[in-house]
């Protein structure tokens, strides 16, 4: 990268990152490159591929142009040394933990974390051998502390909580980490790195569900892992011996030793566990996602100030009991908010009906121009109640420690005009306030 796109802003990176004219063919913009395999140069070329002493397409798998793109998009807008794309949100986080994480080991995680997560730590993880610790309070460093154990291999939070919209104090956190030798893993989806650089804080690795505002339409499903590049693992042989010791899968390779620290975590991501368990994701859907991250600034501006004119004329409406977006000054995260994300909390909202678990439905069922589905980060304004949907696995109890009281509603706040929104959540609120 020349010095020129490294001082590159925000907003030219969202458009120029990682891309540039097709070689063959001169398309200005990222082809869709379809194809499962590459043509090796000759004998010696493939050889050096496999060894990883020269980087270069293999198979779609593992890597693909389109996807390339992407990476190297997103890795530069969060201020990475490189990044993974796969399938999924999911997937990205399935991976960031197992990275660094077998049987036997641990790990400490807030709480207040996406229900999908949630479920993936405490049983998936579980089944797999992995013991999680839940911070029932991730502001509190002594928890975080006293959740250490010898084996504890990261630590793990979202830098806005879905849905209770709390802000991690990603300094603090990643302070008690770092003490405990072991890396902070975020998950920035809410906040894009158009609002939080969690790296700029102290978090090592950055995983997103792409799925939501880098797509930001809607349309397709990916996730994204962003290494941050200065956990120095090497420092820690005994703590990450995947990463520091012979690979038997990868002609005895050590990561950090071939790779160095700055990038041994995000290839061994691609080239042992994408190659192993294939949660690869398609080059259309890289090319969808490569659309909505080029206007990701503007959409989050947009996006930020609908959520921040619907979360302050809720706060004022007789029917509402609470709301939570830590941008108001009610917030028990204004203070945090105000450090960590001073351009915005995001699209996301959640707030307490009065009336209850009834009072939701009604609301939720009286809504036209807000669509009732189970997804954040679309351009159209969504909502959902979460303690039947997105958390219903959850028991009771693991739901309040998520933040997701029986009458909370989340919305995800749309790019349509700011009139049409209230007059929609005002016939919600009557119709809530009518049972
Ligand atoms: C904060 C957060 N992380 C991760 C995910 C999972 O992403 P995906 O649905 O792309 O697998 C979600 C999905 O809702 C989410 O909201």
């Amino acid at each position: 990268m020349s010095n020129d796109q490294a001082n590159w802003k925000f907003e030219t990176k969202q458009i120029h990152s990682g891309a540039q004219p097709d070689p063959v063919t001169n398309a200005r913009a990222t082809p869709i490159y379809q194809t499962t395999s590459y043509v090796f140069n000759n004998a010696e070329h493939a050889k050096n591929l496999f060894a990883l002493a020269e980087f270069g397409n293999i198979y779609t798998r593992i890597q693909n142009p389109t996807q390339d793109v992407v990476e190297q998009r997103v890795a530069a807008l969060e201020g990475g040394t490189a990044a993974l794309l796969v399938s999924s949100g999911q997937a990205a986080e399935t991976f960031a933990v197992l990275n660094i994480a077998e049987a036997g080991d641990h790990i400490v995680s807030s709480s207040s974390i996406y229900g999908g997560t949630y479920n993936l730590f405490k049983y998936t993880l579980a089944k797999l051998g992995i013991e999680v610790t839940f911070v029932e309070n991730q502001d509190d460093a002594d928890e975080w502390r006293a959740a250490v154990r010898h084996n504890t291999k990261l630590f793990f939070g979202e830098t806005i909580g879905n849905p209770r919209i709390n802000i991690l104090d990603i300094g603090l956190v990643s302070k008690v980490a770092h003490e405990a030798g072991v890396p902070l893993i975020v998950d920035n989806t809410i906040a894009t790195p158009y609002l939080i650089r969690p790296l700029e804080h102290g978090a090592d690795i950055v995983v997103h569900s792409a799925t939501k505002f880098l797509g930001g339409h809607g349309t397709v499903i990916g996730g994204v892992i962003v290494d941050g590049g200065k956990f120095e693992w090497s420092k820690n042989v005994e703590k990450f011996p995947g990463l520091t010791e012979p690979d038997p899968s990868y002609h005895g390779a050590s990561y950090t030793t071939v790779l160095g620290d700055a990038i041994a975590y995000i290839i061994k991501a691609r080239v042992q566990l994408l190659r192993d368990l294939g949660s690869s994701i398609a080059p259309a859907s890289a090319w969808q996602i490569i659309q909505g991250i080029e206007t990701l600034s503007l959409r989050i501006e947009r996006h930020v100030e609908n959520a921040t004119a619907v979360a302050e004329w809720l706060e004022a409406h007789p029917q509402v009991a609470s709301v939570n977006y830590a941008a108001l000054p009610s917030s028990p995260w204004y203070t945090a908010a105000n450090r960590y994300a001073p351009k915005g909390v995001g699209a996301v909202l959640s707030f307490e009906l009065k009336g209850g678990v009834e009072a939701g439905k009604a609301f939720v069922d009286n809504l036209d121009l807000f669509s009732h589905l189970a997804n954040i980060g679309d351009v159209r304004s969504l909502v959902i109640h979460p303690a039947s949907t997105t958390h219903s696995q959850l028991t009771p109890e693991q739901q309040l420690t998520s933040g997701v009281t029986p009458g909370l509603v989340r919305l995800s706040v749309g790019l349509e005009n700011i009139e049409d929104i209230k007059a929609d959540l005002a016939k919600g609120l009557a119709a809530a306030a009518a049972i």
